[in-house]
């Protein structure tokens, strides 16, 4: 197993420079999305070097089928509760669709209220040369920008489907020149989204800056997954990718079943718990 450091006893606080040390020093980066105060609190507690207010907001918390129907005031409302939790990890957060896309000035105004509003460390942007002129804008006003390529869920009418992107080589060949010009413009790292393991990691040995996989196999220098899956709170989502380290639906559900015998049978509240 490769030999790394572990930050969680180097670092009090996650910045994008530190995310630059640990690919250097190849230890791997933690990445997570969270949504709301309890759950961003427990995530730093534990040691999340990146908290991720994605998008997928839209369809862990909201319910919708796709990411596109969040609003700008959607995500700042989850990034400010998300930022009250947090001390240490560094805190990026998506902007979402049709608030960047063909309109610099647009988009630097919507990361200006990410900032301003939420507090947030960084923002994240979904696509490559297509949106460089937006990326190139927000970063002239120094805020951090995060790339993302492969499956971008955003463009999901686009592509029609949800399976593995980048497996014919004109694909694959616009993804590596497309990251290529996110390192150029100064993006601090990118997201790649279900692609070959193969070019993922061919892209990770060919920028300086980090890469962080979501079903994009091991040769990354850093894993996200949505929370709510990782969880099991989610249980319809099941791509081969999903590693799932709890089954909280199914232990929810058995504390809420608990909870209705006990008040249907009177055994709660008991003589202790009342006053
Ligand atoms: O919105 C999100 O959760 C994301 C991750 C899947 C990377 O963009």
């Amino acid at each position: 197993m490769q030999k790394t450091t572990d930050s969680r006893q180097y670092y009090t606080k996650i910045t994008t420079h530190v995310l630059q040390e640990m690919k250097l020093k190849g230890e791997k980066i933690a990445m997570l999305t969270a949504y709301d105060y309890s759950m961003a609190k427990i995530l730093d507690d534990a040691g999340i070097d990146v908290i991720l207010v994605g998008d997928s907001a839209s369809n862990v918390m909201a319910g919708h089928k796709t990411t596109l129907p969040i609003t700008l005031n959607d995500m700042i409302y989850h990034a400010s509760s998300v930022m009250r939790a947090v001390t240490r990890a560094l805190v990026v957060v998506d902007l979402p669709f049709g608030t960047y896309q063909g309109n610099s000035i647009e988009a630097l105004n919507s990361a200006i209220r990410i900032m301003k509003e939420a507090g947030a460390n960084a923002i994240k942007i979904e696509g490559g040369e297509e949106v460089i002129e937006s990326v190139k804008r927000i970063l002239s006003a120094g805020i951090p920008v995060m790339g993302h390529l492969g499956l971008t869920p955003q463009s999901i009418h686009k592509f029609g489907t949800y399976v593995v992107r980048a497996t014919e080589s004109d694909e694959a060949e616009k993804l590596i020149k497309d990251a290529h010009c996110l390192e150029e413009a100064g993006c601090f790292g990118i997201v790649l989204e279900k692609i070959p393991a193969l070019l993922a990691t061919q892209v990770t040995n060919e920028t300086r800056i980090p890469t962080i996989g979501i079903g994009a196999g091991s040769g990354v220098d850093g894993q996200v997954l949505v929370l709510h899956d990782m969880l099991g709170i989610t249980t319809k989502f099941s791509p081969r990718f999903l590693r799932r380290y709890h089954n909280l639906s199914e232990e929810i559900k058995g504390s809420v079943t608990a909870y209705i015998d006990d008040v249907k049978s009177v055994s709660f509240p008991n003589e202790r718990e009342q006053y």
